[in-house]
């Protein structure tokens, strides 16, 4: 037996990621989401969506320099990522006041939060207002690893990463969780000779 539940956009898990851009003056702001997606293999792509009806400055600034950077947060910089999702840019000097430091991005121009061990660098490709939210896809340029979340096939590792899972429902982080199975191989039990 189902329930329904409250209207809204499910977004739960994902992770919770930082999208940093530069503004008019050249200056780094940042902005945590949740609403986040891979949308295209050729050229490789991704998504965000940002409430264009609450006026987030980082969206005023990627739609401005046309460019965006993604980073990974890990669950031990919850605390950082939570408040570069709580304050606005407009009022607050985010990224330094949580002791984060920026570099420029080596092929957009965008910032790069040095702490973040994930990092990946798209230029806006396509931008569409769906509702309350600006989905601005964004073509990955870019994508820049810390060495030590990578293993020795030199593929980054979740393990060592350490994304934050956003429970929307319950308003929560949590860590990932233990492999549980091979991915395009565990459902081949299933496949008849
Ligand atoms: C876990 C989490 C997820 C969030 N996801 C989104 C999102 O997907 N889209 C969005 O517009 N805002 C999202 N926010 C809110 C913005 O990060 C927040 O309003 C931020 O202060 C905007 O900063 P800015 O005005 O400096 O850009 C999220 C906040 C948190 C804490």
């Amino acid at each position: 037996m189902k329930k329904s539940l409250k209207l809204r956009a499910v977004v739960s898990p994902t992770p919770a990621i930082i999208a940093a851009a530069y503004d008019e003056k050249g200056k780094a702001d940042a902005c945590t989401l949740a609403f986040y997606t891979p949308s295209s293999h050729k050229p490789p792509c991704l998504t965000i969506a940002i409430n264009a009806t609450a006026k987030r400055r980082t969206l005023k600034s990627i739609l401005h320099s046309g460019a965006f950077t993604i980073g990974y947060p890990s669950i031990e910089q919850a605390a950082e990522a939570d408040y570069i999702g709580i304050a606005s840019g407009y009022e607050h000097d985010k990224i330094a006041e949580v002791g984060w430091t920026v570099t420029k991005a080596e092929k957009v121009n965008a910032p790069v939060i040095n702490e973040l061990k994930l990092v990946i660098e798209c230029k806006v490709v396509n931008t569409v207002t769906i509702g309350s939210h600006v989905q601005i896809t964004g073509e990955v340029v870019n994508i820049q690893a810390d060495e030590g979340i990578l293993d020795e096939r030199g593929k980054y590792s979740l393990e060592k990463l350490k994304p934050i899972i956003y429970d929307e429902e319950n308003w929560r982080y949590l860590a990932v969780g233990e492999k549980a199975a091979d991915a395009f191989k565990c459902g081949l039990v299933f496949k008849k000779a």
